[in-house]
C-alpha cells in the first residue's frame, strides 16, 4: 500500500517570468531513500527550497501535503517545525565556530536564559556518535575535512526532531572513502525509519542507493523509476534527463604532444598558519604542449595545495622548489606573476574563490582575462558579450542572458562559469580542479570536448579529479599523489584503477 509522507501537486514556479517549476507532482513514500536527477538548472534545488520553505508558500503555485495533512510553509523555520530539514548544495557551517556551536545554531540549548554548554557538548556528542563521527564537539569547522563537515550538517539536522531529510548533492564534493561513508550514513537513517531525498549527479550512486528516484527535466517531471521496474538503468536516467541517449562519456580526440611547458621540481610547502606541517612534499611534476595530465588522489592528498601554491602562491607558507616556464625557470610570487607567465587555475570553491557571485556572467567570464578584450584600455563590451555568449551556447550554460546575476544560477552551471573564465584566458597551462563537480553527465562530455580542443591547441591542462574514470578517460599521463607526496607517475595507457587506487592509498576502500 503506498503511503507517502510527502506529496506536492501541481507546483509551478518561476523567477522574474522565466519558469523554473512546472507542474510537479511529486510523491515520497514514508521511509524510501528518493533520489532526484536532472540536468544542471533542471530545477533540483529549487523544488527542495519549496518543500523547505526556503520559497514560501505565497511564491509559488500548487500544492503540498506532508504527513497526510496540507501545509503552507511560510519559511525554514515553519517547515522545521512539521519535521523537514534540509542540507543545501554549497555547505552553510560557520568556520570559526566549533562543531557544538554549529550543530546548535539557532536552536541554543539555554538554562536560565544563557547557553548551558555542558548540555550542548554532551548533546552534539550524541549526535556525533549518531553520524560516526569521531571528533570532539569542541573541535572549530575549520579544521575539519569537507567530508566531515558534511557529517556535522546531518548532525545539526537531526538536532531537531526531522522525519524527513532532504540532501542536496551531498557527495558531489567528497572522494571515495568519505562518500561511501555518507552513503552508508543515509542508509542507516532510512533503516531507523527516516525518508530522505538525496540529489545527485552521480548516476551509479543513485541507481545503487535510490528506492525510488525521480527525474525532472526543464522543470517538470520527466520519469520516476521505482526499485522493482524492470528497467533501472544509468541509460534510461539520462534518456529521461537530456532526451537522447548519450554513448560515450568521453569525447574522442588525436594527441599530438609537444615541448614542455611547465616543470615543477621538488616543490614543497607548509601549512599557512601550522609551520611544522608539510603539506606538498617535493613534488615534481611537468606538462607538455597539448597534454592532459591527470593529479589523482584521495580529497586531502594535497592536490589543491599543490595547484594553489603554484598559482602564485596563494596558498601555504614557505614555498620552495624550482618552476620552468618553457624551459627557463621563473618565480611566481603574485596571482599577477602566474597569470602573466601563462598560468591559469580553475576552482574547485566557485563560491569562495572563483566567482564575483553578484556580477553577471559576461564579467565573470571575462575576468581573468580583460586584457584580451581591452583596446586604448577600454573593455570591448560587445565582444565581452559575444565571448560570454559563445560559452553559455557551448556549455549550455542555463540563463536568460549573460546579463544574468551569476549568483542566481544553479550551482553547475555556477561551475561551468568558472571553466568559462580559465578557459578563456590567453593561458597555456591551465589547471582545472575538480572541473566537472556538480555538473550533469551530458554537459560533462561537453566540458571534456572543450579540453580536447584546448590540448589539441598546444596548451597544457592538468585536470585534478578525485574520480578515477574521469582520470583515465581524459587523460595522457596520470600522476597519483598521497599525503603531499607524488607516489607514482603512469601513462594512461599503463594505468588501470586497481593501479591508481593502490598508488594514491585507496585501495581497499573504494568499491
Ligand atoms: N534565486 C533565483 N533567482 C533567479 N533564478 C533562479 C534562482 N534560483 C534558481 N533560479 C533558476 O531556476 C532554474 C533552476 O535552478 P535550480 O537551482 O533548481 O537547478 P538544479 O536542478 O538544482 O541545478 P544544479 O544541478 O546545477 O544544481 C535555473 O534556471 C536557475 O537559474
Ligand atoms: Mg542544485
Amino acid at each position: 500500500m503506498p503511503d507517502p509522507i510527502l506529496r506536492t501537486r501541481g507546483v509551478t514556479k518561476a523567477f522574474h517570468g522565466i519558469p523554473a517549476l512546472a507542474d510537479v507532482s511529486l510523491a515520497v513514500e514514508r521511509g524510501e531513500i528518493h533520489a532526484i536527477c536532472g540536468e544542471n538548472g533542471a530545477g533540483k534545488s529549487t523544488l527542495m527550497n519549496v518543500l523547505s520553505g526556503v520559497h514560501p508558500a505565497s511564491s509559488y503555485e500548487g500544492s503540498l501535503e506532508f504527513d497526510g495533512r496540507t501545509v503552507a510553509f511560510r519559511s525554514v523555520p515553519d517547515s522545521e517545525r512539521a519535521g523537514i530539514a534540509i542540507i543545501h548544495q554549497e555547505l552553510s557551517l560557520v568556520p570559526h565556530l566549533s562543531i557544538a556551536e554549529n550543530i546548535h545554531l539557532g536552536s541554543e540549548i539555554t538554562r536560565m536564559g544563557v547557553i548551558d554548554w555542558e548540555r550542548t557538548n554532551q548533546h552534539a556528542a550524541e549526535l556525533l556518535e549518531r553520524v560516526g563521527l569521531s571528533e570532539s564537539p569542541a573541535t572549530k569547522v575549520r579544521d575539519l575535512g569537507i567530508g566531515q563537515q558534511q557529517l556535522v550538517e546531518i548532525a545539526k539536522a537531526l538536532a531537531k526532531p526531522v522525519r524527513l531529510l532532504i540532501l542536496d548533492e551531498p557527495t558531489a564534493a567528497l572522494g571515495g572513502a568519505d562518500s561511501d561513508r555518507l552513503i552508508a550514513l543515509v542508509r542507516h537513517l532510512r533503516d531507523q525509519g527516516m525518508t530522505c531525498i538525496v540529489i545527485s549527479h552521480k548516476l551509479r550512486e543513485v541507481l545503487d542507493l535510490a528506492d525510488t528516484i525521480t527525474v525532472l527535466r526543464d522543470g517538470r517531471t520527466a520519469d520516476t523509476i521505482r526499485r522493482d521496474d524492470a528497467d533501472r538503468s544509468e541509460g534510461r536516467i539520462i534518456r529521461a534527463m537530456v532526451g537522447r541517449d548519450i554513448a560515450s562519456l568521453f569525447p574522442p580526440r588525436e594527441r599530438d604532444i609537444g615541448e614542455e611547458l611547465l616543470r615543477v621540481e621538488g616543490w614543497t610547502v607548509r601549512h599557512p598558519s601550522d609551520h611544522d606541517r608539510v603539506v606538498v612534499d617535493h613534488a615534481d611534476i611537468s606538462v607538455r604542449a597539448g597534454e592532459i595530465v591527470g593529479l589523482a588522489g584521495l580529497v586531502g592528498a594535497g592536490r589543491t595545495e599543490l595547484a594553489l601554491s603554484l598559482f602564485g602562491r596563494s596558498y601555504g607558507s614557505s614555498a620552495s622548489g624550482r618552476v620552468f616556464k618553457n624551459g627557463v625557470e621563473v618565480r611566481l610570487r603574485t596571482i599577477d606573476d602566474a597569470i602573466r607567465h601563462g598560468l591559469a587555475y580553475a576552482t574547485e570553491d566557485r563560491r569562495r574563490l572563483g566567482l564575483n557571485l553578484i556580477g553577471d556572467i559576461q564579467k565573470n567570464v571575462s575576468a581573468a582575462a580583460l586584457e584580451r578584450l581591452t583596446r586604448v584600455g577600454l573593455v570591448d563590451e560587445l565582444r565581452e558579450h559575444k565571448v560570454a555568449d559563445a560559452y553559455r551556447y557551448k556549455m549550455n550554460i542555463k540563463a536568460p542572458s549573460v546579463r544574468a546575476v551569476t549568483g542566481s544560477l544553479s550551482g553547475g552551471n555556477q561551475q561551468k562559469i568558472v571553466l568559462a573564465k580559465w578557459l578563456f584566458t590567453s593561458a597555456d597551462v591551465i589547471i582545472l580542479d575538480e572541473p566537472t563537480r556538480g555538473i550533469d553527465v551530458g554537459a560533462r562530455y561537453e566540458i571534456y570536448g572543450i579540453i580536447n580542443e584546448l590540448a589539441a591547441q598546444g596548451k597544457g591542462i592538468v585536470v585534478i579529479s578525485s574520480d578515477l574514470p574521469e582520470i583515465l578517460g581524459l587523460s595522457d599521463r596520470i600522476y597519483a599523489v598521497a599525503g603531499g607526496r607524488i607516489t607514482g607517475e603512469t601513462l594512461r595507457r599503463d594505468a588501470t584503477q586497481e593501479l591508481l587506487m593502490s598508488l594514491i592509498g585507496a585501495a581497499g576502500s573504494v568499491g
